[in-house]
């Protein structure tokens, strides 16, 4: 099929997007259209609301949203809100709350919350004490007017907290960037910045063209850009367990067999890239979940936390593991910037859901769970692939996904996950056993839903 371009499609209406869509792309329009509805809200105004976060909205798209209760942090009760499509991360998020649990619970504080974002210019005059001695004259009028846009953030504790010029001519020529540090409280926090950014540029120009610190030909810079960092290395969160080596024991497992091959699984991650992306992964796997159910930037913090694993010249887990005078310590240190309110945290009502769940939690308390998820998650992949290996538990769960694909009825599914009580599940096992059950021949099916 060719398409033709189309112009001004955003100005379509909804239904004129879709039928656009439908009768351009898809063999059967009608069956498209019959998804595409089924998917959309019963509830007109919820559906509107959906249809408003992006740009040419034309359905939902659903994700399941699962909870892991018994997360005991800081001394305090959670159930995790996680919104998540892989099969086994939930169940493994709930099995290391159950096991920390039993032993102390975890541990999270806030190292920092900076931000930073910057104005990047060309300045071609060279001198660049020069420069420096024009910013230092100027540099208040960056606080004084930006007062009106700061003034709800700094009456709420935060705020621009620096401004500094960067010289890094030496990596491009002419290039120099206005450094801000922000405190942004509760929200994540783009918009105050990008907008504060913005800001900064049109008064750089404007004084750097009023100067008598430089001569006229050097009042001139050009913007290249004004924007946030989401590399935030200052907005920093610790978490940890830890409990008494013996405590370890588990299921036949010595505690110092368990430790050995925890605390090599994790030194692996910390010298070899090609582990350290995978155990990142992991982590990223419970991190994720629940920015999503919070409403924030995943985007965002996965950029970041990448950054951050590279941040000594070379990628290497997020987490550390530390067994010291009879303690096993297992921690995490990454940076999270995250935010309990603007962006979509009072508008979609799951999202709105979730920090109910968790008592509506500021944005530093936020920062902690999300950094427990992460290595509650990092521990309970370790632990599985140290001791059973991985596949036992992932396949388990994955079962269900392989016997919806065969479209077995719930009576079917309960006895094949029955004959799996005491075996790995596989594709192919478990097409073995829906075949036999239905007294189907196994390749004509396989060949069947290839098709
Ligand atoms: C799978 O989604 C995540 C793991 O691969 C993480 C790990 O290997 O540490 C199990």
């Amino acid at each position: 099929m060719t398409v033709q371009p189309i112009k001004g499609f955003s100005k379509l209406s909804k239904e004129g997007k879709t039928e656009w869509l439908i009768e351009n792309y898809f063999d059967n329009p009608e069956e498209a259209l019959q998804l595409l509805k089924s998917y959309w809200h019963n509830d007109e105004k919820l559906q509107r609301l959906h249809d408003e976060f992006i740009e040419n909205t034309v359905t939902n798209y659903y994700m399941p949203f699962g909870v892991a209760p018994n997360f005991l942090i800081n001394g305090k009760m959670y159930c995790l809100p996680m919104a998540i499509e892989e099969s086994s991360v939930v169940a493994a998020m709930a099995k290391a709350g159950n096991y920390w649990l039993d032993r102390g619970g975890f541990k999270a504080k806030v190292i920092s919350t900076k931000k930073i974002g910057h104005v990047h210019f060309v300045w071609r005059g060279g001198n660049t004490a020069k420069l420096q001695r024009f910013f230092d004259s100027i540099r208040d009028k960056f606080f004084e007017e930006t007062q009106d846009i700061t003034q709800n953030m700094r009456a709420r504790g935060g705020g621009i907290v620096d401004i500094e010029l960067i010289d890094r001519s030496d990596l491009e020529p002419n290039y120099f960037q206005l450094k801000g540090t922000f405190e942004t409280c509760d929200s994540m926090g783009a918009n105050f910045i990008n907008t504060i950014l913005e800001q900064w540029s049109s008064i750089l120009e404007k004084y750097i063209g009023m100067t008598d610190l430089l001569s006229d030909e050097d009042k001139h810079i050009e913007v290249i850009m004004c924007i946030l960092s989401n590399f935030t290395p200052e907005c920093l969160v610790r978490a940890e367990v830890s409990c008494p080596v013996e405590q370890l024991a588990d299921k036949g497992v010595s505690a110092e067999d368990f430790i050995e091959n925890f605390v090599r699984a994790v030194h692996v991650a910390e010298i070899e890239p090609y582990r350290a992306v995978t155990h990142n992964k992991g982590i990223m796997n419970g991190v994720d979940a629940l920015i999503i159910a919070t409403g924030n930037d995943f985007r965002a913090v996965e950029a970041c936390a990448h950054a951050y694993a590279s941040k000594d010249g070379q990628y290497k887990s997020l987490s550390h593991v530390e067994v010291k005078d009879g303690m096993f310590t297992f921690y995490i240190e990454m940076p999270l910037s995250l935010g309990t309110v603007g962006g979509i945290t009072s508008l979609h009502p799951m999202v709105k859901f979730a920090n109910q769940l968790l008592g509506k939690p500021n944005a530093e308390e936020l920062m902690k769970i999300v950094a427990v998820a992460g290595l509650a998650q990092n521990f309970s992949a370790l632990r599985s692939l140290t001791t059973t290996g991985i596949q036992k538990g992932h396949m388990k769960m994955h079962l269900l996904n392989i016997l919806n694909q065969f479209e077995a009825t719930a009576a079917e599914k309960a006895q094949i996950v029955d004959t799996f009580k005491n075996r790995i599940p596989s594709y192919q096992l478990a097409l073995e056993e829906f075949c036999k059950l239905r007294g189907i021949n196994a390749q004509e099916f396989a060949k069947r839903l290839s098709q």
